[in-house]
């Protein structure tokens, strides 16, 4: 039987991380690191998932499906997503699927929400169903919200589904597409994985306990959103990175940046990159500092040099394409 690959891109969010789950906007960008799912039908009673994580694949019958199994995460987005795709078309069939990513889980780019949205797309083509980007992206929200079982704006399923520059508003009400021709960004990854789980508790937390003080801090962000998306439109550069600077403070004030990340900004800002920050959930992953042509070099070379063993320079082009069939 005739099988399918779809891809999907990772992601980084450039303002509004944490605010998005008080009702404001953020604004995030697709990246050209993919996550890659092959899918191939048959007429077996059972779904074979081979993944990266593991040299052996994870047989799984139906009613394992339908009951929920326990496997690892990386299988599970997976396998969520074909339960929700049946239960959407009411269709079951076996299957072969084959993920592969280009990326590593730990970066915190999003690979989650890219194979999940990839699963679907090519599960779409595979069962010669139509499948429109805003059906991909409710399903695949939905299998996000169920593995993850937290808060989840969906702004990660947003950028692998439509990819380029998003103007996005939790739960998808607004999804919107910032026309741009160009995001400078060095991307730097500080060496540690966080988890989103335990830092949005941690500002939940916060916010039960100093309510005022929270929602002042989230009024702030989503107002340096509305600016970042006119200094995007305009390509102001200088503007973008005092923005971000601006969502730093902010986010270092919800605690969620730590020592590593606090010395990762400071050093791009030092290879005077326009401005920098922390990308997502914070506790670690990534920073994306703003450095075009002129300052590249001195940004990265800076980064190198700060006191952070393990921090790495990953080579993103941002902008990328949505969710897309790959030819065989
Ligand atoms: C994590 O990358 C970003 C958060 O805003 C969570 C979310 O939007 O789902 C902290």
């Amino acid at each position: 039987m005739e099988g399918y690959t779809a891809s999907a891109p990772g992601k980084l969010m450039i303002f509004g991380e944490h605010a998005v789950l008080y009702g404001y906007p953020c604004i995030v960008t697709a990246v050209d690191l993919r996550m890659r799912v092959g899918v191939k039908l048959n007429s077996g009673p059972s779904v074979e998932v081979k993944t990266d994580i593991s040299p052996e694949p994870f047989i799984l019958s139906r009613e394992q499906i339908e009951r929920r199994v326990d496997v690892p995460k990386e299988v599970s987005f997976v396998i969520v997503a074909v339960r929700r795709f049946w239960e959407h078309f009411n269709l079951a069939f076996g299957a072969e699927i084959t993920t592969k990513s280009e990326f590593t889980y730990s970066y915190g780019l999003g690979s989650s929400s890219a194979v999940t949205v990839a699963t679907i797309r090519a599960l779409a083509s595979a069962a010669k169903v139509e499948i429109s980007k805003d059906t991909i992206f409710r399903l695949a929200y939905e299998s996000v919200k169920e593995v993850q079982r937290g808060d989840a704006s969906g702004f990660d399923v947003a950028a692998a589904v439509y990819g380029g520059l998003l103007y996005y508003v939790s739960g998808g009400s607004t999804i919107r597409e910032i026309r741009s021709d160009s995001l400078p960004l060095v991307v730097c990854y500080s060496g540690t994985k966080a988890s989103t789980v335990e830092l949005v508790g941690k500002v939940r937390q916060l916010h039960r306990d100093r309510p005022m003080y929270v929602d002042e801090i989230m009024t702030e962000i989503g107002e340096i959103v509305n600016s970042g998306e006119a200094a995007l439109l305009a390509a102001d550069y200088p503007q973008l990175g005092r923005l971000m600077k601006r969502n730093q403070n902010l986010l270092a004030g919800l605690g969620v940046s730590t020592d590593v990340l606090d010395t990762l900004v400071d050093s791009a800002l030092v290879g005077s990159a326009y401005g920098a920050k922390l990308s997502g959930a914070g506790g670690g992953d990534c920073i994306i500092a703003v450095s075009t042509a002129e300052n590249r070099v001195a940004t990265v070379d800076s980064l190198m040099s700060a006191d952070v063993p393990n921090a790495k320079i990953l080579e993103v082009a941002t902008l990328a394409e949505g969710v897309r069939i790959e030819p065989n």
